[in-house]
């Protein structure tokens, strides 16, 4: 199975699930978990947008950090540019926010809610350099979009 299969099973199963769910954080939660199970990352989560801060919400992984300021690392960076963000080598990023010392990259993508308001971030960590590519940007995004329905219009 290629990654972009391994994606496809993922849309499916996430979107499935969306049927049946109607909880943001129980929604939420699950797409996170389908993510890390099937496709190996080591952290899933996601940070709500509060203001000049985001805050922790459903995760799969490791302990990490509860507040981070807008601006301030790979997640707040994308809460600034609200554009994907690819952290190869997680050490080259300036600013990075290191929640898990065993973390080598990392990819961030930018959830809108139903009316193009940012409401979250999607955070995707491994502990293998340059895990992510065009493809994990591709179908992540895709995934973000499916979850836009989570926050109700
Ligand atoms: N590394 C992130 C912080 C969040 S953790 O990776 C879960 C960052 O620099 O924004």
């Amino acid at each position: 199975m290629t990654k972009a299969d391994q994606y496809i099973a993922v849309l499916r199963e996430i979107q499935v699930r969306l049927e049946k769910g109607g909880e943001l954080f129980a929604d939420l939660g699950n797409a996170a978990a389908v993510l890390k199970k099937r496709l190996g990352f080591d952290w899933v989560g996601f940070y709500f947008v509060n203001g000049k801060t985001l805050i922790l919400g459903p995760f799969q992984g490791t302990p990490a950090c509860v507040f981070i300021q807008v601006g301030k690392g790979v997640c707040g960076t994308c809460a600034v540019t609200r554009k994907t963000i690819v952290a190869s080598d997680v050490r080259q990023f300036d600013g990075y926010i290191a929640c898990d010392p065993e973390s080598r990259s990392e990819i961030v993508v930018p959830v809108f809610g139903p009316e193009e308001n940012l409401q979250a971030v999607l955070d995707v960590d491994s502990n293998q350099l340059n895990a992510f590519d065009e493809t994990d940007k591709q179908y992540l995004e895709q995934i973000a979009g499916l979850l836009k329905s989570c926050w109700k219009g």
